[in-house]
């Protein structure tokens, strides 16, 4: 049997993200420049039911059957068994390797997740429609990220820019005319579940200051989705700007965050923001496409350790 090989993408929250945990609207795009990759071989001379799992990046190179029952790689590996009712796998070797830097608000979890996920239901001879691959992704996701919105697993699960509401079907979103993002990585690593949870313990102590903040996130957010669905990129660049300082105001950015965006705008960026779960990791600058690579030096020179320049494009998959 030929060995199965799946990648998914990484991804960008360009608009609503922590508001989207609360029901509020929220834009992201999924970023091929970097991806998850997972592996499924067949092993037949290993024992019946023997499945080795390597993945590099974590130095991670076991048995199932020796990891914790709650390691992500087990539990996606069980929600598809179960999903698909098959008791027993036939002896393979998985490797899983990713590009997306982790804990840095590029999705690198559920990139992972989606690649397992896909890979392996395909070398069981039962391939999952997307529906399936993002909803179980979403199960380990909560898991290990408290309470996510959900946003990460259906962007990299379908590949394409959508405009996200927790639990409402999947609207994927027509980008009008596609624009330039580069995207700067401050190198500082923030679990998302760390600055969630702050938000929810704030939420719950009282809600109405977070309230007001998401009432304006959104409102940015839908504007931002009828200048992209308008082809308007002009109009984008202020909205993430004023994206960033809702979020600066909720506590989930950092001075590296904010050096970064200061950088991006001096170099002529049109606008800038953090992306994703804060308090590090990475920050997202709009640019013309013949100013990009400007960006991403002036990034560099101000401490990024990794630019990365993508375009924001109608795209799909299947
Ligand atoms: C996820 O990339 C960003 C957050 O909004 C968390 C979530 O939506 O699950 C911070």
């Amino acid at each position: 049997m030929p060995a199965i090989s799946v990648s998914a993408p990484g991804k960008i929250i360009l608009f609503g993200e922590h508001a989207v945990v609360y029901g509020y609207p929220a834009i992201a795009a999924p970023v091929i420049q970097v991806k998850a990759k997972a592996i499924v071989n067949a092993n037949p001379l290993a024992a019946p039911g023997n499945i080795h799992i390597q993945a590099p990046n974590i130095g991670l190179d076991a048995d199932l059957v020796d990891l914790p029952a709650e390691h992500p790689l087990v539990t996606a590996i069980q929600a598809v068994t179960q999903f698909l009712g098959v008791h027993h796998l036939p002896a393979c070797s998985i490797r899983i390797t990713s590009s997306i830097p982790v804990a840095a608000g590029l999705g690198s979890g559920a990139a992972v997740s989606v690649a397992l996920i896909r890979a392996l239901s395909a070398f069981l001879g039962k391939p999952l429609d997307n529906d399936c691959v993002s909803s179980l992704a979403y199960q380990v996701e909560k898991l290990y990220h408290g309470t996510p919105s959900g946003i990460d697993n259906t962007v990299i699960t379908y590949e394409q820019p959508v405009y996200f509401v927790r639990e409402q079907p999947i609207c994927r979103l027509s980008v009008g005319k596609p624009f330039t993002v580069v995207i700067g990585d401050t190198g500082e690593s923030c679990p998302t579940a760390i600055t969630v949870g702050d938000l929810a313990q704030a939420w719950r102590a009282n809600p109405e200051p977070l309230k007001r903040e998401f009432d304006q996130i959104a409102r940015i957010t839908d504007a931002a989705r009828q200048a992209i669905e308008g082809g308007n990129t002009a109009e984008l660049g202020p909205l993430m700007t004023a994206n960033h300082q809702h979020l600066q105001t909720l506590g989930v950015s950092s001075p590296e965050l904010d050096h970064l965006f200061e950088a991006a705008r001096s170099a002529g960026a049109s606008g800038a923001k953090l992306s994703g779960g804060g308090r590090g990791g990475n920050m997202i600058a709009l640019v013309e496409s013949s100013h990009a690579q400007i960006v991403a030096n002036a990034l560099q020179e101000a401490g990024a350790v990794r630019t990365i320049v993508t375009e924001v494009k109608p795209q799909g998959r299947r």
